[in-house]
Formats: C-alpha cells, structure tokens, sequence
C-alpha cells in the first residue's frame, strides 16, 4: 500500500485550504454574532460577510447585490429554477375549440446535466412546466444549434452546465448566452423574455467566472469544489431577473434566501474563491499536463479502456476511463485497498450499481458502461501519484478482467 493517501476525487469534494480554515476560525469562535443583530458583534459578521459578498462579484464582475449566499450548489440550482419559473405567470392561448387555456411555461435542460437540475425540473415538470431535455454528442458536449431548435415561444428558462461533473467536458455557454441574448433583444416585448442559468459548480477556481463574458443571467457555485467548506454555495443572480424565494423565515439575503447566515461559511467561500482566482492559470496549465500525461499512459499501457468525453474540451482535472467487461465499483474497491481515492461517477449517484446517466446519455455501449471509473486531479497531485496509481491500475484490471464473465 502507497504509504501516503492519494486523492483523486476532487471533483467530489476538495479539502479546505489552510488559509481559508484560518480566515474562518474567527468567526467560529470569538466573532460569533448573529449578522443580523444590532450590537458591534452582529455588526462584524454582518460586515464579513458583505466583504466577502464584494470579493465574490469582483471575480464573477457582477454587483455586490448580484450575489446570494446560499447552502451550496444543490440549493443554488433549485432556487434559480423554481425561482425563475415560479414568478413567470403562463401565457393564455386559444384551443381549437376556442375556449382559453394556459400554455405551459418551457424549461430547457441537458441530459447530462447534475441531479440537482435534473430532479429540480423533473419536479417542476410534474407540476405544469413543459421541459426539453437536449442531448449532448457523442463526445458529451451540447450544440449551439441544438440549443437554437429547442426553443420555443413559450420558453422561459435553459439551464446548461459549464463543465460536467462526471466527464468534464466544458459546454460552450458563452455561444449559447449569446445566441438567447440576441433572442431577448429582437423581442418586441419591453421585459426580459428568456432567461439563462449555468451550473457552474465544476468550473468555480478553475474556469473563468466573469458573467458578462458568459453571458448569463443566473449563476451557481459551491465552495466545496474549491477548496472552500462544503454547506456554502452561491447563486448569481443579474439585476431585473426575479425570483421567487424558495425558503421563507428573517428576510436575510435580500429576502431571497431567509435564516440566519452561515458567516464563517461565507467568509471561507470568498476567501477560497480568491484564492483560486489568484492562480487559475497557472493550476489550469499543471493540472492539464498531468491529466494529459495520465490519460497518454493509461490508454498506452492499459488494454481495452477508452476515455470518457472529450479529449481536449474538458477540465483540466478530469479523467473518466471505461474498462470493457469489468465493474467500476470493484475497480474502486481495489484501488481504495491501495490508498487511492478515486469514483465511478457522481458522488452523489455511487453506491448504487445504475449505470451513469451521463455515460448512458453519449450511448456508450452496455458492455463499457459499467466500467467506468473518474479520476480527478488537483491541487495536490504530483506525477508520481499518478504513476503510482497507473502500476496499480494495471495490476487491478488485469485480476478482475481473469474473473470476468465477459472475458
Ligand atoms: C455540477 C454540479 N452541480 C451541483 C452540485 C451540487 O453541489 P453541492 O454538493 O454543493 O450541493 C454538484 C456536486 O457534485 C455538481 O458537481
């Protein structure tokens, strides 16, 4: 067994940063108040909090007031579906028998989008909402055009992720931003017609942020999946959209997210988020060389395995490998035996022996697809972690391919 753990999950979760835990730790002990009281203690926390909301917008270029804290990204997702949609009254439209009904209002998703977009409007479908879900190629990523067919005149809402968190492929939102902003400027109504979301999630530290540039109208983040602690996430949110609050209570938040702030949470995820921001570049160039290395000797030295999304257009972190004929989870298993931290998915999906939803969405063939195991990379991780794990691999998928049935 290596004698060092190696962490290659960090696409589920990341530890927090030195620097971030000290930037907490104050308001976790003696600056402990309650931001929304009127004493000099409430008033720090109240204070922390309105920096942090400030250093936020900086990175994402936005205003200070564009910025909701909330518990993550699963709750940034929600709130920026059922928000938007909830506040959108159905548009009325004639029957063929001519009596009035209300058409649905249209929501737009990806198959390969997180849980938390796909259960949000799942949920929303099933109470009214019409939803499209467009597919992506072959190589995981949406087309443009696609995106163009899909919309509708009753469309409100397209909610496409930056960058995938099972293959990483990064989807090309700023094209998409552009095309609906052309759509909303040619409209001959005086309000805003179709909004956009991002699940930027997987791409917060590591792709850029700036909203203008991405053109888009809604925003999530989660601190975890930079270095910051996980329960805080951030929704962006541009000046004119409205949303409809999804948790009621003390108003805080601009009264869009009550209950009381989780300070030094908030203080973290800014803090961390800076810090990555501060070397975005250069993470991006290391980690991109070494996910290329490993990718180059994996397929090199390891029979019967493919690489999972596009080669180039993913994150710089992210690999996922399918094994013919042999389970993810035993892989797994084995490789946890060994010291290596790796998933067969999304965090949130393993433990059950489904195939990937993801994976099945590029219709990989049956007998690849429950052979799937993601490595990814970060801060931490030095070539000789990975060779290290590629030794292992080999020797692992070698033993399990002699107890194959398919072999
Ligand atoms: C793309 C994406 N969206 C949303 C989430 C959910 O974020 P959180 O864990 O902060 O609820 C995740 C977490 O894995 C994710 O990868």
């Amino acid at each position: 067994m290596n004698p060092e753990p190696i962490y290659l999950d960090h696409a589920a979760t990341t530890p927090l940063a030195p620097e971030v835990l000290k930037a907490m730790l104050p308001f976790l002990q003696e600056e402990f108040g309650n931001a929304g009281s009127i004493h000099s203690k409430g008033q720090s926390a109240k204070n922390a909090i309105e920096k942090a909301r400030r250093d936020v917008a900086e990175i994402l270029w936005c205003e200070p007031e564009e910025i909701i804290f909330t518990s993550g990204g699963t709750e940034s997702n929600n709130l920026a579906l059922h928000g938007v949609l909830e506040t959108l009254s159905p548009r009325p439209v004639l029957r063929n028998n001519g009596k009035r009904r209300s058409k649905n209002t249209h929501l737009i998703i990806s198959e390969i989008e997180h849980p938390a977009i796909l259960h949000a409007a799942e949920n929303l479908k099933r109470n009214g909402i019409e939803l499209t879900k467009i597919s992506a190629n072959k190589n995981g990523i949406i087309s443009v055009e696609d995106v163009g067919k899909a919309i509708q005149p009753n469309t409100k809402l397209i909610s496409l992720m930056l960058a995938n968190n099972e293959i990483g492929t990064i989807q090309p939102i700023r094209e998409i931003g552009k095309m609906i902003q052309k759509i909303n400027q040619e409209s001959k109504t005086k309000n805003q017609e179709l909004f956009f979301h991002t699940d930027a999630v997987q791409a917060g530290g590591i792709l850029n942020l700036d909203t203008r540039h991405l053109k888009v109208d809604l925003l999530s983040l989660s601190a975890h999946k930079f270095y910051g602690s996980k329960g805080t996430g951030i929704l962006f949110v541009k000046k004119g959209v409205r949303l409809s609050p999804q948790i009621l209570g003390g108003g805080q938040e601009h009264g869009l997210r009550a209950g009381t702030e989780n300070v030094a949470g908030i203080v973290g995820c800014a803090k961390a988020l800076k810090l990555a921001e501060n070397s975005r570049k250069k993470e991006f160039t290391k980690l991109e060389k070494l996910r290329d290395y490993f990718v180059e000797k994996i397929l090199a030295e390891i029979p019967r395995v493919r690489l999972n999304g596009d080669s180039k257009n993913r994150l710089p972190g992210n690999t996922n490998f399918s094994f013919f004929g042999i389970e993810g989870e035993s892989i797994l298993l084995r490789l946890d035996f060994e010291g290596i931290a790796a998933s067969s998915g999304s965090a949130c999906a393993s433990g059950s022996l489904e195939p990937s939803h993801v994976l099945a969405a590029l219709k990989i063939p049956h007998k690849w697809l429950h052979g799937s195991v993601r490595f990814t990379l970060g801060k931490s991780t030095t070539r000789e972690n990975l060779d290290f794990t590629i030794r292992k691999l080999k020797k692992i998928v070698s033993d399990l391919r002699t107890l194959s049935p398919l072999e």
